[in-house]
């Protein structure tokens, strides 16, 4: 049976296809439009998914949407209603996105795919979060909590999931809704910071780590917690639900004084700079606060030993790891693309095993379901350019990249199929050596252009990461993904300062040998040769651009910036000033 599933229409569109029950591929549509965060209809994220698998539309048996946009439109429609007269911004603005191809999905699917309506199905939103944060995870018995800005009325859900003798249940135990909601708490915030919503959230988690959370008590007033463990909160401190001007209201402003404007620089020496760096730490505690409280409840009414966390909230990595560490949960089970891009193969896998009630299969446990990478193009990119580059064999590329990083070059490391969701983890990376600050500022500087407070992330082979992170029972498991913030061992720390946060954590990827074997050969040879098998690893693209996926996109973002190496699959490419000088040393 093979079935399509799409996200659309909100914020970063994907599609995914599941074939007899596996996830055979899932890419954003971002990556081949080059628009981040594409939120269009993701036409050609769906063609590539079906050239990949072989398939025409005609093939499909179903077409799984990961919302029910009705239901969406009803809760935009009541809340306008609820508010008016104040609210009549947002009904207007909500109901022009809703009327618009939200609503219509159905006749727009039919009418991109020539596939009948009879084949398209709905999903909930919270639903195919769930789905796609336990229907890819290796347990069999889990409790899943779902959080995120908004869906159809849902921001939070809580269940549990069960997979026994080839079929799954999935049960909704209740749920948080509209206008209450973490996500939009967060997003509050990172508008009030100068940050763009949806999309800076992480910078507001990276600036907590320079501030004191002396702002908490206000915080608090803003979220009060119910009797079942849920929250509640004071809606007059916001404005979400009424205007599209902004999120936060006035009375805000009178508890955490006038917000930053998006161009003004953070200055951490100032009282102002601090006082935003004060702010973003305190609702960081206080979301943490709440998400402990709740996963704890979860824990003891269960008694699972697996907690799976999928929604936008779940890319918050500190606060997972102190749910990790906290709650009693043996581990914590989070997909690579907990956010709304996953939720395209979230809605293809519900359809498959809770609606068609197939059988269930093993889980896929790795992100690397998108477009592979072909050496011989940049091979022949390099010769048309006259850029230096060659083919290696695996033995010769690891040496190599070896003396590359511990000569301080920057490298990119592109290789096989590439990730789903928001983080590069080894296909779509840019490696560099983690030792000296100097390097992360440099990486700022030449290539990522962004902003000083934000942190670089380490990837270290499973065997080697409790020697230089301090990993609680089932750290490893949570840092697979990237998903979890640990503390760097203190005596480490110097020799791993670029990778180190302000703070002393670092947000780490532990890598095994079977989802990976090239980058932890790698890894592992870098190891022998510096003592220290960790290397800096972030995404391989520019401020503002997508991740890239085609090796012309990596060539093209390669020539553009300070970047010294590039590698796709067995090709090594250099900067032509490199090669002459490597040749110069060669005949020395
Ligand atoms: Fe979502």
């Amino acid at each position: 049976m093979n079935i399509l599933g799409v996200s659309a229409h909100y914020h970063d569109s994907a599609a995914a296809l599941v074939v007899d029950g596996v996830p055979v591929a899932a890419v954003q549509e971002e990556r081949f439009s080059r628009r981040k965060n594409d939120a269009s209809f993701p036409l050609a994220a769906i063609e590539w998914c079906l050239d990949h698998a072989g398939l025409a539309p005609e093939n499909l048996d179903a077409v799984v949407f990961y919302e029910r946009p009705l239901l969406k439109f009803e809760r935009i429609l009541t809340s306008a209603l609820r508010a008016f007269p104040k609210g009549r911004g947002a009904f207007a603005h909500g109901m022009k996105n809703a009327l618009g191809e939200k609503t219509w999905v159905r006749g727009n699917i039919c009418a991109h795919l020539g596939v009948p309506g009879r084949k398209v199905l709905f999903t909930q939103h919270h639903q195919s979060h769930a789905a796609a944060a336990f229907l890819t995870a290796p347990s069999d018995a889990a409790a899943i909590v779902t959080a995120d800005g908004v869906g159809e009325w849902a921001t939070l859900s809580v269940g549990r999931g069960e997979r026994r003798g080839g079929a799954v249940e999935m049960s909704l135990l209740r749920e948080v809704r509209y206008p209450h909601s973490l996500g939009l708490l967060y997003s509050t915030f990172t508008e009030y910071l100068g940050f763009a919503v949806n999309e800076g959230e992480y910078k507001v988690m990276g600036l907590a780590a320079y501030g004191r959370p002396t702002f908490a008590a206000e915080v608090r007033r803003l979220v009060s917690r119910t009797k079942d463990g849920a929250f509640a909160l004071d809606l007059g401190f916001f404005d979400y639900h009424v205007s599209v001007a902004h999120s936060y209201s006035r009375k805000f402003l009178e508890l955490f004084g006038p917000p930053r404007g998006r161009y003004d620089p953070i200055d951490l020496e100032t009282d102002e700079g601090r006082r935003f760096a004060d702010i973003a730490a305190s609702v960081q505690l206080v979301l943490e606060e709440v998400l402990l409280d709740l996963a704890t409840a979860l824990a003891r009414e269960t008694g699972l030993p697996d907690l799976c966390l999928g929604g936008g909230v779940a890319l918050n990595g500190v606060a997972n790891s102190r749910i990790l560490a906290e709650t009693g949960f043996e581990r914590l089970l989070v997909p690579p693309a907990p956010g709304d891009a996953g939720c395209a193969l979230g809605a293809a896998l519900y359809a498959d095993r809770l609606h068609f009630k197939n059988p269930d299969r093993e889980a896929v446990d790795h992100p690397f379901l998108g477009p592979s990478v072909d050496p011989a193009e940049l091979v022949r990119l390099g010769r048309e350019d006259d850029y230096p580059v060659e083919m290696l064999d695996e033995r010769a590329l690891i040496a190599h990249t070896v003396q590359d990083l511990q000569a301080g070059r920057i490298v990119g490391w592109m290789d096989g199929c590439m990730e789903l969701g928001p983080r590069a983890l080894g296909h779509r990376s840019i490696l560099a050596a983690p030792h000296d600050a100097a390097m992360r500022d440099r990486l700022n500087r030449d290539i990522k252009y962004r902003e000083e407070f934000r942190p670089f992330a380490p990837v270290v082979p499973i065997e080697a990461a409790a020697d230089y992170f301090e990993l609680p029972p089932g750290g490893a498991r949570l840092g697979r993904y990237m998903s979890g913030v640990f503390k760097v061992k203190a005596k480490h720390r110097k020799r791993l300062a670029a990778v180190t946060h302000v703070d002393g954590t670092a947000r780490v990827q532990v890598l095994e040998r079977a989802m990976e074997p090239r980058l932890h050969a790698l890894l592992t040879a870098y190891g022998r040769a510096s003592g220290l098998p960790v290397l800096l690893n972030t995404s391989f693209n520019l401020a503002g651009e997508p991740i890239v996926n085609k090796v012309a996109e990596g060539y093209s973002t390669f020539r553009r910036c300070g970047m010294d190496v590039l590698v796709a699959g067995g090709a090594r490419m250099l900067k032509p000033a490199l090669a002459t000088a490597e040749l110069k040393e060669a005949y020395a």
